[in-house]
C-alpha cells in the first residue's frame, strides 16, 4: 500500500480533525503517502483531492468540525455517481481510503469495499447510535457542550420558578439526553427509544415544587415521541408551572472536543492505518471498554444500540 486517503462525511462531529490528523501523520511515520479528500463522497466524485504531509494538519488537533469539509451526497448512492468515485480512486492511485462518519458514511464504505476498495471506517457522529462502539468520536465532546448549557439554564429555572425543556440533538438515538441528563441532575429524560408517560413527569414536577424545588430541567431528545411545544402546553396544563424551552441545537456538534474524544479520535486513526496495512480491510474500528475493536463494517452496521437501561433508571432515581 502506497497511498492512503482520508475523508469526512455525513454530519460533522468535534474530534474529526484529531482524526485525520492521525490518520496522516501515522501514515507519513510509516511511509505511506496520505492524501485529503474534501467534502465526503461528493470530493472522491468531483477529484477534490489534495496531498497531505505533518504540516497540513498541524494546528488542528484541537479544532472542531473538519477541514476536508463534509457532505451528504445523494449522487454518491446512484450507479453512475459511485461509479465516478471507484474512477477517482484510481486516477489518484489511492490503495487504500479511511472514511470517517455515521451509519450512512459505513453503508457507503462498505459498497466501496465490495467494490475492491480497501476501506476502513471510524465512527464520527456526536449521535453515538453505534451498536458495535461503546463511544463515538464526537459524542462526549456534545455531552459536554450540553451539560454545560444545562448549568446555565438551570440558574435562570431557579430564578422564576420555571420548568425548562431542553432539546438535545440525536435523530434515533437518546445517548445525547440520557448523559447530560444523568450528569445534569434532570428531572425528566424524553428519549426516542422510550414511550412517554407526561402524567408521570407532571406528577415528580409537582411533588418537586410542593417541597420547595425552584428548578425543574427535562431533557428531550430531537427524536422523542412528543414535540417540545405539545410537552410545554401539556405541562403548563397539567400542573400550573410555567414552562420555557430551549433548543440546543448545532451549538452540540461544534467547538472544541474534549480531552477523551481526542484520544479516542488519535487512537481509532492510528488503527484504521494500520489495519491497511496489515491487509485488514472492510473493518469498522471502534472502542469496546479500554480495547480498540475492529469488526466486518455490514457486521457492525448491524449491531443495533440500545438505550443503557440501567443508566436510564439511575438518573429517573436520583432526581
Ligand atoms: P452519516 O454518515 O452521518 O450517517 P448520512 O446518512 O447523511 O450521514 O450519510 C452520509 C453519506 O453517505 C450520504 O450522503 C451518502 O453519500 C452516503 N451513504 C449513505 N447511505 C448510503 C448507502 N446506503 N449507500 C451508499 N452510500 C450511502
Ligand atoms: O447525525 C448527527 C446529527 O447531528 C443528528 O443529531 C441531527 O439530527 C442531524 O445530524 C442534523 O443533521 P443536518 O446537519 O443535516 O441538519
Amino acid at each position: 500500500m502506497k497511498r492512503i486517503g482520508v475523508l469526512t462525511s455525513g454530519g460533522d462531529s468535534p474530534g474529526m480533525n484529531a482524526a485525520i490528523r492521525s490518520v496522516v501523520r501515522t501514515a507519513i511515520f510509516k511511509g505511506v503517502e496520505a492524501v485529503g479528500i474534501k467534502r465526503g463522497y461528493e470530493g472522491l466524485i468531483n477529484g477534490d483531492i489534495k496531498e497531505m504531509d505533518m504540516s497540513s494538519v498541524g494546528g488542528i488537533i484541537h479544532r472542531g468540525g473538519t477541514i476536508l469539509g463534509t457532505a451528504r451526497s445523494e449522487y454518491f448512492k446512484t450507479e453512475e455517481g459511485f461509479n465516478k468515485a471507484l474512477n477517482m480512486l484510481k486516477i489518484f492511485k489511492i490503495d487504500g481510503l479511511v472514511v470517517i462518519g455515521g451509519d450512512g458514511s459505513m453503508k457507503g464504505a462498505a459498497k466501496l469495499n465490495q467494490a475492491g476498495v480497501p476501506a476502513i471506517v471510524l465512527p464520527g457522529t456526536i449521535d453515538n447510535d453505534l451498536g458495535y462502539t461503546d463511544f463515538t468520536i464526537g459524542f462526549d465532546t456534545a455531552v459536554n457542550t450540553a451539560l454545560s448549557a444545562i448549568g446555565k439554564i438551570r440558574d435562570t429555572s431557579s430564578s422564576h420558578g420555571r420548568a425548562m425543556i431542553i432539546e438535545v440533538m440525536g435523530r434515533n438515538c437518546g445517548d445525547i439526553a440520557l448523559y447530560a441528563g444523568l450528569a445534569g441532575g434532570a428531572d425528566a429524560i424524553l428519549v426516542p427509544e422510550r414511550e412517554i408517560d407526561i402524567d408521570f413527569i407532571c406528577q415528580r414536577l409537582v411533588v418537586g415544587k410542593n417541597r420547595g424545588k425552584l428548578h425543574n430541567i427535562i431533557i428531550l431528545a430531537e427524536g422523542a415521541h412528543i414535540t417540545s411545544d405539545e410537552l410545554t402546553r401539556q405541562i403548563a396544563e397539567k400542573t400550573g408551572i410555567e414552562c420555557r424551552v430551549s433548543v440546543l441545537g448545532y451549538i452540540q456538534r461544534g467547538g472544541t472536543p474534549t480531552a477523551s474524544d481526542i484520544i479516542l479520535a488519535s487512537k481509532l486513526g492510528c488503527r484504521a492505518v494500520e489495519l491497511l496495512l496489515e491487509g485488514k480491510v472492510g473493518r469498522a474500528v471502534g472502542i469496546k471498554g479500554y480495547d480498540i475493536v475492529d469488526i466486518e463494517i455490514n457486521e457492525a452496521l448491524q449491531m443495533k444500540d440500545g438505550l443503557d437501561d440501567a443508566m436510564f433508571d439511575l438518573a429517573l432515581m436520583l432526581s
